[in-house]
This record gives C-alpha cells, sequence and structure tokens, in this order.
C-alpha cells in the first residue's frame, strides 16, 4: 500500500459518524502534486493518525501527504448509503447488476473488471442513469500487483472500502478425463486464487478502518455458487474452485475478525439471464446443446428446462434473488463464515 492508501482509511475511520465513515473527496485540481490540505483544526486528529498508523503498519511521516479534504457528501438514500464497496467482475452478469444494485440503494461503488472498457462503460451507464459517482477500475484477480493498484485507485477516489463482493469467476466445464491442464489453471487462477489475493488486497485497508474506528465493521462477500456445495458433474475443476472459496471463507472469517471484518459466501443457482448462460455464440446454453450434454435438447428452451426441472422452485436465480442475501449478510452483525445458498431449494443445507 503506499502512504496515501494507508492514511484516508484511517482517516475515514477517525471521522466516522453515527457508525457510518465518510467518502473522502479530492480537492487538488487533477494533476497537482498533493498537497496537504487536512481541514485546519484537524491537527489532533493528524496525530493521532500517526500514532495508531505507528501501532499497525510502522511508522510513517504525514507531512506532505493528502489533498483531500473529509466530506460528508449529502448521503444518498437507501440501505447501503454512505458505503463504498467494490464488486470485481462488474462488466457484465451478476457484478455488474449487483454494482446497479448497490449505487440504487445509495453506495459509491468501484466497478473492476479484466475488461477495462466494459467495466468502465459499465460505471458511465450507472452514473448516467443514476446521477451516481461509480467508477470503472481494471483488475486482474489473478494478479496480486494489479489488485493493489486497483484498491489504491479505490481507496484514492473514495478514501476507503466498506464492502468487497468478490464476483469475478470464470467456468470452463469439462470431463476430468479431458479437461486441459491450461483449463484447469485458468479457472483455478480466478476462481480460487483470485478470491483469496482481492481479500489480500481489500484486507488491510479494512483493518485500518476498522482500527480507527472499532464499532465499524466491514464486510467481504464472496459470490461463490451452488456448485461450491454440491459436485458438479463434469464440471469439477470449476466446482474444486468454488468448494475451495467457502474454506477460503471460513479461514478469513476466523482470522479476519480481529479486524472488524465479516466474510461470508453466497451460492447462487443458475443465473440464465446473464451472458454466461444466455451468450448466442459462446454462453452456456449454446454449449450444451451443441455438445449433447442434455439429452434430447433440440433448442435453448429444452435446455433451460432440464435444468429448471431440477429446482424445486422451478426457476433460475436472478440478481434481486442475491442481493436480498447481500443485504442479509451486510446488516447482521452477528455472523460470519457462512455460504447462504440463493438455490431456490436446489441445494438444502443440513
Ligand atoms: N451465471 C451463473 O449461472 C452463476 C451461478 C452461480 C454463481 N455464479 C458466479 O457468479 C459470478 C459471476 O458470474 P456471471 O455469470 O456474472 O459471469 P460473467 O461471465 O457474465 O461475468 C464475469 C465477469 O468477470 C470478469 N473476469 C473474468 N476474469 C477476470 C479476472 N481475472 N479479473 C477480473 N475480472 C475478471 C469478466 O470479464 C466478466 O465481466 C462468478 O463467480 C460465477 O462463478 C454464476
Amino acid at each position: 500500500m503506499n502512504q496515501l492508501a494507508k492514511i484516508l482509511p484511517a482517516l475515514r475511520g477517525f471521522m466516522a459518524e453515527d457508525d457510518i465513515m465518510p467518502r473522502l473527496i479530492k480537492t487538488a485540481a487533477a494533476g497537482d502534486e498533493p498537497a496537504l490540505s487536512v481541514t485546519p483544526g484537524c491537527a489532533d486528529v493528524v496525530a493521532e493518525i500517526g500514532a495508531q498508523l505507528k501501532t499497525t503498519t510502522g511508522p510513517i511521516n504525514l507531512v506532505g501527504y493528502g489533498c483531500f479534504a473529509p466530506v460528508f457528501p449529502k448521503l444518498p438514500a437507501g440501505r447501503m448509503a454512505g458505503k463504498i464497496a467494490l464488486v470485481t467482475g462488474a462488466a457484465q452478469g451478476f457484478g455488474y447488476e449487483i454494482a446497479c444494485a448497490l449505487a440504487a440503494e445509495g453506495a459509491w461503488v468501484a466497478l473492476a473488471d479484466i475488461n477495462e472498457e466494459g467495466v468502465k462503460a459499465a460505471a458511465n451507464s450507472i452514473n448516467a442513469e443514476r446521477n451516481a459517482s461509480a467508477i470503472g477500475v481494471a483488475v486482474n484477480v489473478a494478479d496480486i500487483a494489479s489488485l493493489r493498484q486497483a484498491v489504491e485507485k479505490v481507496v484514492t477516489e473514495f478514501g476507503g472500502i466498506d464492502l468487497l463482493v468478490a464476483n469475478a469467476g470464470v467456468l470452463r466445464a469439462g470431463s476430468v478425463k479431458t479437461l486441459s491442464e491450461r483449463d484447469l489453471d485458468f479457472v483455478t487462477s480466478v476462481n480460487y486464487k483470485g478470491y483469496f489475493l482481492s481479500v489480500q488486497a481489500v484486507a488491510p485497508v479494512m483493518a485500518l478502518q476498522h482500527a480507527a474506528a472499532p464499532g465499524i465493521w466491514s464486510d467481504i462477500i464472496q459470490i461463490n455458487s451452488k456448485s461450491g456445495l454440491v459436485g458438479s458433474n463434469k464440471n469439477g475443476a470449476y466446482a474444486g474452485s468454488k468448494f475451495g472459496g467457502i474454506g477460503l471463507t471460513q479461514s478469513f472469517a476466523m482470522e479476519l475478525v480481529e479486524d472488524g471484518i465479516k466474510v461470508n459466501s453466497i451460492c447462487p443457482g443458475n443465473f440464465y439471464d446473464g451472458p454466461l448462460w444466455a451468450d448466442p455464440e459462446k454462453g452456456l446454453f449454446k454449449q450444451y446443446l451443441d455438445s449433447g450434454k442434455v439429452p434430447g435438447a433440440r433448442t435453448f428452451q429444452d435446455v433451460k428446462n432440464f435444468y429448471e426441472s431440477k429446482v424445486p422452485m422451478r426457476r433460475g436465480c436472478t440478481t434481486p434473488d442475491v442481493m436480498k442475501a447481500i443485504y442479509y449478510l451486510v446488516e447482521q452483525n452477528y455472523e460470519t463464515g457462512q455460504a447462504v445458498p440463493v438455490t431456490g431449494g436446489q441445494v438444502m443445507l443440513s
């Protein structure tokens, strides 16, 4: 973390009021050398930050840092008002729709994706629709240097991070007898390692906030899958990566509780409306139809009917279904380390 990325979350924590931390807004003109402009009269706060940072991350020199004035912009209304959320894999699909829903509920949202152009367009479309201040950030979750850069960007823009939605994920279905090692590595590096590294990049920011404001907690929510709870036929690389993700969630929950971070997974059922299934060229409907995976299927609808018939509620999962689980996990102050199914009854916990 650079110095600024250490100072801002702590500063934010010190300025917390009524369980809400302020967004810190850049005041220097673009391209200006950062100049110290901590609000006059806040010298005691700055000294406190220095002392606090000394205990948590080693001594740092505050002189010459800052270009930020703490501002409580009029809080938007909504159940996520005042929260800064980072959503990975947000150029499309669940990630994009989750980012839209969080913005609609008043969060300041950073959308991150390996598809830089797509994620910037996604953030712009949220801003155009809602007059929000979403940002789009390039990231490869399989690369810690890229993640650190993205996190610094978010912290520099907003001041901290209260909610990570670790959503970026990929799927390469195939038999264990034939799936290439390359595909296995690809799936593992995004779904498993990418989740580990995303938490590694974000947790220090959340820890700094909590050190400065011990009453305020942050959330890490991994978008897992029903395939993280039960095996998936000819889809072992994906299911294994998602099972592993739940192991990470439980372990991180135990470790990060001391930093005021709750860590949970959400395990959705099939999301037929998103591009992963519905893309007419590359989507799973097409792949499963072409490969004959669904016996007798002649159309996309046949494939859909086959999978829906496995669900007691006879339909796929939608983003509003997932959002209810996200709100539950953020608002519930007495739960961590859980994997919450959102599967219409397809997976039942024992
Ligand atoms: N679609 C489903 O039926 C379904 C069901 C259960 C769980 N999930 C999970 O939900 C999450 C999102 O799935 P989706 O259906 O929206 O997928 P999607 O393919 O529509 O979107 C995934 C996004 O992640 C991005 N991405 C891929 N690799 C990345 C990387 N290395 N770094 C950063 N971004 C990267 C992609 O560019 C894309 O924008 C995944 O974790 C998936 O496993 C999906």
